[in-house]
């Protein structure tokens, strides 16, 4: 046993803070609250069903993730957000169209009773999107001080002890670091002078981190991703982990790229295709946006193949990702793969997968466990990029020099071994040698 790191004991209720009451973050609460019922189960989060493996194999030490930390309860979770529609969490999650009626209904006073608060928004970002609940300011840095006003006045309103910050927001269209970007100095000066290269989600960001909140990027935004915002959270003591959730055809395609390398198989081409029709699907339907999320979905198989060192099985790999809007199927996406595979002695084959998967149900358990590790990293002294998280993102943020871990295999046995490590237990390296000495 080593010295295990210390953690503050999550005492008192945990504010989330969403940016976004969309199909997401009204699925996420929702479930929330009827696991909290006892009407559903929490199908999916390693914090809520997960094990975690102990000392050895003859041991038989297997606990429950939240067992062996120290996570907020569900009991203790309060929820608040932004957005620039109107509509209270009960009627966004019936437009969004993820969650049975019959299961609404029984959370729904629940549910209406969290209603979005007016958005930093700005039709330049989202091209798509338009909406009346929107911040007025004369600048960028006012309509920041007015997030950490809600930001404060959700915390005294409902006694809570600590609050975490995640996007859930809309993509916002392809960015690349600016000067104003580059440390904290010339990014205030940036809020204030409306500098452009400056979207509403870097000001949410801004006022999460400026309170001493943790932050999670949903989405492939840029956002917390730059130098000032990076300084900002080490010097305010802040965790942050992005970009981009982990679902659907992306952790379908870290599942299986690994399994092919594993092995040696090579791999001509890759085609991923998907059609979706929630509001997602029509943000992303902007070429801007699309942009940024083609940037996050592409990266994947570079990283986990690693052409440069397997020229002859992946060099010239053609892959191709299409998202295409189509309205009918609302948030029950259907994706197809099409793999061309190469193997012994240069021998053709080929892979299909056809997945009919719900974009949402993927997504909430995701936001239920970051907001938990999040918390948990904040109490355990720990700030800026938490790269034990990338196991939930597409686009895993990760140190300046470094490249970012993809395969979801090496991502969870990251976690878990943090996990370890923050209880002081063994680090589990798989060489097992041990038991036939
Ligand atoms: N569902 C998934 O599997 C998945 C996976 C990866 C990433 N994402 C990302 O998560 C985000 C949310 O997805 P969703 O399906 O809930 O989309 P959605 O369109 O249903 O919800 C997004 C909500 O954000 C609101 N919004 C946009 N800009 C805002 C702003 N500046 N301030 C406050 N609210 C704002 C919109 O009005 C909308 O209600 C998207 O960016 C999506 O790309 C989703």
């Amino acid at each position: 046993m080593k010295q295990p790191v210390e953690i503050t004991q999550p005492t008192g209720k945990l504010g989330i803070l969403l940016v976004g009451l969309g199909a997401v973050s009204t699925t996420f609460i929702a479930g929330v609250m009827a696991v909290r019922k006892g009407i559903a189960s929490p199908i999916g989060s390693l914090t809520q069903m997960g094990t975690i493996r102990l000392g050895r194999r003859t041991e038989g030490r297997s606990p429950l993730v939240k067992d062996l930390v120290p996570l907020a309860s569900l009991e203790d979770l309060v929820f608040g957000g932004w957005d620039i529609f109107e509509d209270d969490s009960y009627s966004a999650a019936h437009t969004a169209g993820v969650l049975d009626e019959s299961l609404l209904e029984q959370i729904r006073p629940e549910l209406e009773a969290i209603t979005p608060w007016p958005a930093v928004f700005d039709r330049r970002y989202v091209k798509r999107l338009d909406g009346p609940n929107v911040k007025r300011g004369s600048n960028k840095m006012e309509l920041a001080q007015q997030v950490r006003e809600d930001i404060r006045r959700f915390k005294a309103e409902n006694g809570l002890a600590r609050l975490v910050m995640i996007w859930c927001g809309s993509t916002e269209i392809f960015m690349t670091p600016s000067p104003a970007h580059q440390s904290i100095e010339a990014f205030e000066a940036g809020l204030c002078a409306n500098d452009l290269t400056i979207p509403s989600s870097m000001v949410y960001a801004y006022a999460a981190l400026k309170e001493g909140i943790p932050f999670a990027n949903g989405a492939p935004n840029l956002t917390v991703d730059v130098p000032a915002l990076m300084e900002l959270a080490q010097q305010q003591g802040c965790p942050v982990a992005g970009k981009d959730f982990k679902t659907g055809q992306t952790l379908i395609k870290t599942v299986i790229a690994p399994g092919l390398k594993a092995r040696l198989i090579g791999v001509r081409g890759w085609y991923s295709t998907n059609i979706l029709g929630n509001r997602d699907g029509e943000v992303l339907d902007d070429p801007e946006s699309f942009k940024t999320k083609e940037e996050s979905k592409k990266s994947v198989l570079d990283y986990i193949l690693q052409p440069d060192l397997y020229p002859q099985l992946y060099k010239d790999l053609c892959h191709v990702v299409r998202i295409n809007y189509y309205p009918p199927r609302g948030d029950n996406k259907e994706g197809w793969d099409n793999i061309d595979l190469v193997g012994w002695l240069g021998y053709p084959m080929q892979l299909k997968i056809n997945f009919l998967c719900r974009d949402s149900i993927l997504a909430a358990p995701i936001v239920l466990d970051l907001v938990l590790f999040l918390d948990l990293a904040a109490r355990a002294g720990w700030s800026g990029i938490q790269e034990w998280l990338s196991f939930y993102f597409k686009s895993p943020m990760h140190a300046p020099g470094l490249y970012p871990e993809h395969d979801l295999f090496i991502q969870l046995m990251k976690l878990k071994n943090t996990l370890r490590y923050l209880k002081g237990e063994e680090l589990i390296t798989h060489l097992g040698r041990e038991y036939y000495d």
